[in-house]
C-alpha cells in the first residue's frame, strides 16, 4: 500500500523551501510510519537546507530529525508499538512531512501529561543530552556540569536532565535575559559569554579546576577556556563547533589533570546505538518528564507552510530552547 505525503521541498537552486508531495510505501521490516502531528526543528536542518551537512546516502533526503505523532503502520518484526500509538521520534529524515518513517527503536512515548507539540521537541535533545552528559562523560550524582550553549534546545533540555540526575549545573549563554532564564530553569549560576570571560568568572566563583564534565558546542577560543576550569578527570565533550573548529590550543591541562576531551555526533550512530539510548531515556529520564520536573522549552510553534520564517527565527538566535512545526 503506498501513502500521499506532503513534505518540505529545497529547491537545489536557490535553497528556497516549498510544499510539495509524493508518495511513501508502507513501513519496511523494523520500521514504523508515523502520521506526524508535530517535528521539531535542529540548526542541523538549517546547515542541511544550505548544502552544508548532506544526509547520510540511507537517510531520507528530507528535512527534519525528530517528530511527534500517530503510529499509523509497522513493518514486520515491530512488536512494540501498534497502530494508534502515540509516539515521538528520531528519524532518519523526513520528519518535515506530514508522514514519516523511524526506526522502530528510535521512537519513545509520548510522555504523560505532555502535548504533540512538546514531545516532538524531546527526541533530538534527549538522545543527545543522554549521549554526550551521560554515556561518554558517565556524570556522576553531586559532579559540576559546565553546559555551553545553555539556551539552546540542546542546552535547555541537558540543563534540566543533568538537574535531575543531581548535578551542579553551570551554563553559559548571550544575553542577560537568557541567563536569567537558564538559572530560572535550575542552573546555579548562568555566565553571560558576549559581556563577560566565562573562564574569569568561573574562577571568580570559586569554580577553578572545578568542572568534572563540559558539553560544548562552541569550540574556538572556549577549548582553551574548558581544559583550565576542568577538575582533575573532568571529561569535556565537544558536540559543535560554532566559535571555529581551530584554536591554538595548551594541552598541559589534559596531562595535568588527566582530562578526557572527546566528541560525537548523533547521525552518525547506529539504530543499535540510538535505540540503547532510548531504552536508558525510558529508565532514567521518563520518570522526570512524567512527573513533570523535565519539561521542553518551547520558543514558537510555527505551522509547516511556514518553515522558511521559522528558519529565519532560529537564524536570528533571538529563540531560547526549541522551535517546533505543526504539520
Ligand atoms: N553532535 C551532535 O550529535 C549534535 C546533536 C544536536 C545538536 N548539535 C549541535 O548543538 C548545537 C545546538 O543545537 P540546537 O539545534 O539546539 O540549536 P540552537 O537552539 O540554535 O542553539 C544554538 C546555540 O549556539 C549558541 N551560540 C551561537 N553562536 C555562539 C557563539 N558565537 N558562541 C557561543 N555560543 C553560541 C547560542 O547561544 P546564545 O543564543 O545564548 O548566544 C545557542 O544556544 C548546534 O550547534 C548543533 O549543531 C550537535
Amino acid at each position: 500500500m503506498t501513502h500521499t505525503r506532503r513534505y518540505i521541498d529545497i529547491n537545489p537552486d536557490d535553497r528556497s523551501l516549498a510544499l510539495a508531495s509524493d508518495s511513501i510505501a508502507d513501513p519496511a521490516a523494523g520500521e514504523v510510519l508515523i502520521k506526524v502531528a508535530a517535528a521539531g526543528i535542529n540548526r542541523a536542518d538549517l546547515m542541511q537546507r544550505a548544502g552544508l551537512y548532506p544526509p547520510p546516502e540511507d537517510a531520507s533526503p528530507i528535512m527534519g530529525l525528530e517528530v511527534a505523532g500517530t503510529v499509523l503502520a509497522v513493518g514486520a518484526g515491530v512488536t512494540d508499538w501498534q497502530p494508534g500509538d502515540p509516539v515521538c521520534a528520531l528519524t532518519h529524515g523526513g520528519g518535515y512531512a506530514d508522514l514519516a518513517l523511524a526506526p522502530a527503536g528510535q521512537c519513545l512515548p509520548v510522555p504523560a501529561g505532555l502535548d504533540m507539540t512538546q514531545a516532538a521537541a524531546l527526541p533530538e535533545a534527549l538522545l543527545t543530552v543522554w549521549h554526550n552528559i551521560f554515556q561518554r562523560a558517565a556524570m556522576q550524582p553531586g559532579e559540576n556540569v559546565l553546559i555551553h550553549g545553555g539556551a539552546s534546545g540542546i542546552g535547555t533540555l541537558g540543563i534540566q536532565m543533568a538537574c535531575a540526575m543531581g548535578g551542579e549545573v553551570y551554563t553559559t549563554a548571550g544575553s542577560d535575559e537568557k541567563c536569567a532564564a537558564l538559572e530560572a530553569l535550575g542552573a546555579r549560576r548562568a555566565f553571560n559569554y558576549k559581556i563577560q570571560d566565562f573562564e574569569a568568572a568561573c574562577i571568580d566563583a570559586g569554580l577553578r579546576d572545578r568542572m568534572n564534565v563540559i558539553l560544548d558546542l562552541a569550540g574556538g577560543d572556549f577549548i582553551q577556556k574548558n581544559l583550565n576550569l576542568a577538575a582533575p578527570e573532568g571529561r569535556i565533550v565537544c558536540i559543535a563547533f560554532i566559535r571555529g573548529f581551530q584554536a591554538e590550543v595548551n594541552f598541559a591541562p589534559l596531562l595535568l589533570k588527566r582530562l578526557t576531551l572527546t566528541g560525537s555526533t548523533l547521525r552518525a550512530q547506529s539504530f543499535a546505538q540510538k535505540a540503547l539510548m532510548c531504552a536508558e531515556l525510558r529508565q532514567h529520564i521518563y520518570p522526570h518528564l512524567e512527573n513533570g520536573s523535565i519539561k521542553p522549552v518551547i520558543d514558537r510553534v510555527f505551522e509547516l507552510a511556514d518553515v522558511a520564517k521559522a528558519h529565519d527565527y532560529m537564524q536570528s538566535g533571538a529563540h531560547m530552547g526549541k522551535i517546533v512545526l505543526r504539520t
